[in-house]
């Protein structure tokens, strides 16, 4: 155990911390090699949900998510938009792929961000579902050309997107699908642009090492997948169920 009692190997062993010689203070997650940090610092679930209520989110949105959390399951937070809605400000994004259009809810937070000219491609398996957030968008004000709706799979989408040509890629799909994802918004990416995987605390189950359900089994490979990767600058945000935000380096 390191000095600050965390199990397991450092991020000195990737591939990216040997080639930047950057002492990384993260450590793999795989299995038990979680951390476990003293409880001092940490945030309490009251300070967590204040920080879920303290976001800049236009009311388009919030309506919309109360409106969606009525007929979809695992609608991403009121938090995890206003991420989405900061990040895509941030990039002044021009082009944003999704996964798991859904009800349109993280699309809009993300149409809120982006450049005014700015294109989202957003893919579900579910064309209906794309049908009602092609609406809400269209209600919201959105011109139609900017929103790229393809009704699929995504592991089958995915592969046909330029390289390098998308500022932020959004993962909201399928959990057993996410280092797949992963590798996908890795070759998407222009350097600079970021990924963000939602629901990467799945639950609250991902940091128990006892629970190995499928999903949070996934989730764990995928973090450390972006680690393993080595081309990627990760930040794990605890907003919703765990939002991760990762750069893309060159
Ligand atoms: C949690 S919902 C997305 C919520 C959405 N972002 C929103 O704001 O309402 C997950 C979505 O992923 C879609 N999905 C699941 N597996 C998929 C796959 N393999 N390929 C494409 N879409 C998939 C589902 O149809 C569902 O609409």
């Amino acid at each position: 155990m390191s000095e600050n009692g965390v199990l397991g190997e450092t991020l000195l062993d990737s591939p990216r911390a040997s080639r930047t010689g950057i002492s990384h203070s993260c450590r793999r997650i795989r299995g038990v090699n979680v951390r476990k940090t003293g409880a001092a610092n940490l945030l309490d679930s009251e300070s967590l949900a204040l920080a879920e209520d303290y976001v800049y989110l236009p009311d388009t949105v919030r309506q919309a998510r109360e409106d969606a959390v009525l007929t979809i399951r695992e609608v991403p937070s009121n938090g995890v938009c206003a991420a989405l809605l900061f990040l895509a400000k941030a990039l002044d994004a021009k082009a944003v792929v999704e996964v798991g259009t859904g009800a349109g809810v993280t699309g809009l937070a993300l149409f809120a961000g982006m450049n005014p000219a700015g294109i989202l491609t957003s893919i579900d398996s579910e064309a209906d579902w794309q049908l009602e957030a092609k609406q809400l968008a269209a209600d919201a004000g959105i011109a139609a050309r900017r929103f790229r709706t393809i009704a699929g799979v995504a592991l089958d989408v995915l592969p046909k997107l330029s390289d390098a040509a998308y500022d932020l890629v959004f993962i909201n799909g399928d959990k057993l699908e996410y280092v797949e994802y992963v590798a996908q918004a890795s070759r998407l990416l222009r350097t600079g642009g970021i990924l963000v995987l939602n629901d990467v605390l799945w639950h609250n189950l991902v940091a128990n090492p006892r629970n190995d359900d499928d999903e949070t089994m996934i989730m764990r490979e995928a973090l450390q997948s972006v680690l393993d990767l080595g081309d990627f600058t990760p930040l794990l945000i605890p907003l919703g169920s765990g939002l991760l935000a990762a750069i893309k380096d060159e």
